[in-house]
């Protein structure tokens, strides 16, 4: 089977599905191409907290009405240290915004719902991609889908396959560099049916080590601590875990948390990856398959919303417009606001972990930073603007202006002139 779509999409994530979202509002095809099922996509345990500006635009593209009738709104969070609790405002000291609770993976089932009742195409389990010619301006995504050897000749490849993904292999890697920093510490995740043991999250720093009390409904609750990477799942009976949450998370008024039975634990690495550029000739990478954070400063998926509006306004310039000037500063765009959330990410991770072989000095400092933080005004508030997200070019701005629903088609195919101005690579000719 051979196939032609404007751009070929890597990865029904949040970042795949989201931009092949965006892009069909403005009249630009794609197809998104998934490894897993729909089932799997659709069910995997991950992020929670969605930012303001992410919350905003699911709604105004209209995948939003699930989420504001079941999802919780929270306009402040906690932090808790030596036995006592601190809350810091979001809404009071950010001029009224705040964050939502709602799982990833609602977010998905609702993106691909979205996409597949106006006909979308997207391809689950699909296996042995490849992907060729990206210097050039016909690049080719090969595939199996089944016993069936597949290839799609598309314009643009989005490159939104996680961190795990192979779109990156086919650069060589020296064009797409990349910075790290690993933790030495993961976080052990687990649901529980239980009813919420606060009403907003609480960020535990305590001497045996981060914990985390989040939610996800009334009846199911999502609670992390720090553990050892290397850790296995197994070494962790429900009564150990309940042990160990207690003790970090108990108050000196005798705060613990609400128990009930665990249904899932999983252990979660954590690190700090940023390559840059995002870029490589018609391939553009976004969301998790271009950086990582750990998720204590909850960014990860807001960031794949973040880089994929940007993306989706880019190639909607480049049909509508034939303007390639956007397509080539999407990475500088996007690298902008993503090393901010890096920095916020590492900073919270920093402030609220136990390192190995930290002595008296470092937790001595760590109290001070988050005494100051609680207590002075100017700090709460940096730690607030950027906890609700910093702020995003308005969609409406970032899409120059067009139509923010509809499908209307774009005013013209672009033309071998637009190609050859768009050129971020070597001409193949086959245009
Ligand atoms: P992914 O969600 O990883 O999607 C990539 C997709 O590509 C996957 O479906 C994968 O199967 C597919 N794929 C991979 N390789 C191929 C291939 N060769 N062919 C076809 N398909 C392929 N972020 C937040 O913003 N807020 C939070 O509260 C938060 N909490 C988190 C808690 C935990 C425990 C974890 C682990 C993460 C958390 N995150 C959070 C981060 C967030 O989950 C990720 O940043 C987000 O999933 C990134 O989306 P993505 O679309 O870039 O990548
Ligand atoms: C979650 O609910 O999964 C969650 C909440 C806050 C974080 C990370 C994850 O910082």
């Amino acid at each position: 089977m051979k196939v032609r779509s404007q751009v070929a999409i890597v990865g029904a994530g949040p970042a795949g599905l989201l931009l092949s979202h965006l892009l069909h509002l403005q009249g630009v095809e794609s197809i998104v191409l998934e490894s897993r099922t729909r089932e799997e996509v659709e069910q995997t345990v991950r992020a929670g907290v969605l930012e303001q500006g992410t919350v905003d635009l699911l709604l105004q593209t209209g995948v939003g009405e699930r989420l504001i009738r079941e999802g919780s709104v929270h306009h402040g969070i906690c932090l808790r240290f030596s036995g006592e609790t601190h809350r810091i405002d979001l809404r009071g000291l950010t001029g009224g915004k705040s964050v939502t609770l709602y799982a990833q993976h609602e977010v998905l089932k609702d993106l691909i719902r979205a996409r597949l009742a106006v006909g979308g195409q997207i391809l689950f389990g699909v296996e042995q991609l490849r992907l060729e010619g990206l210097d050039t301006l016909r690049p080719q995504v090969r595939f199996r889908l089944g016993d069936l050897p597949c290839t799609i000749d598309a314009d643009f490849i989005g490159g939104c396959d996680g961190s795990q993904g192979g779109c990156r292999g086919f650069v060589p890697p020296a064009l797409l560099p990349s910075c790290e920093r690993v933790y030495p510490f993961g976080w052990f995740g687990i649901l529980v049916e239980a009813p919420p043991s606060s009403s907003e999250l609480i960020y535990a720093s305590h001497e045996r080590g981060f914990a985390l009390v989040s939610t996800r409904s009334p009846t199911l609750q999502r609670l992390y601590f720090q553990c050892d990477p290397n850790d296995k799942v197994s070494n962790w009976s429900d009564d150990r875990i309940w042990n160990e949450l207690r003790q970090r998370l108990a108050t000196r008024d005798g705060w613990s948390p609400k128990e009930g039975p665990i249904t899932h634990k999983v252990i979660v690495g954590m690190r700090s990856v940023v390559t840059e550029p995002m870029q490589y000739g018609r391939l553009f990478l976004a969301g998790d398959a271009a950086h990582v954070v750990p998720p204590t400063g909850a960014k990860g998926l807001n960031l794949a919303v973040a880089d994929v509006r940007v993306l989706a306004a880019a190639m909607s310039d480049f049909y509508r417009n034939g303007r390639s000037d956007a397509l080539e500063g999407y990475s500088a765009t996007a690298l902008e606001r993503i090393w901010k959330a890096t920095r916020f990410s590492w900073w919270m991770t920093s402030l609220l972990h136990c390192f190995p072989g930290g002595d008296q000095f470092q937790r001595r400092v760590q109290l001070a930073e988050l005494e100051y933080v609680t207590q002075s005004r100017a700090a709460s508030t940096s730690m607030a603007e950027n906890y609700v997200g910093l702020p995003m070019a308005s969609y409406e701005v970032a899409m120059s202006g067009h139509a923010l629903s509809g499908t209307g088609a774009p005013r013209r195919r672009p033309s071998a002139e637009d190609h050859a101005a768009a050129r971020t690579g070597t001409d193949s000719g086959d245009d």
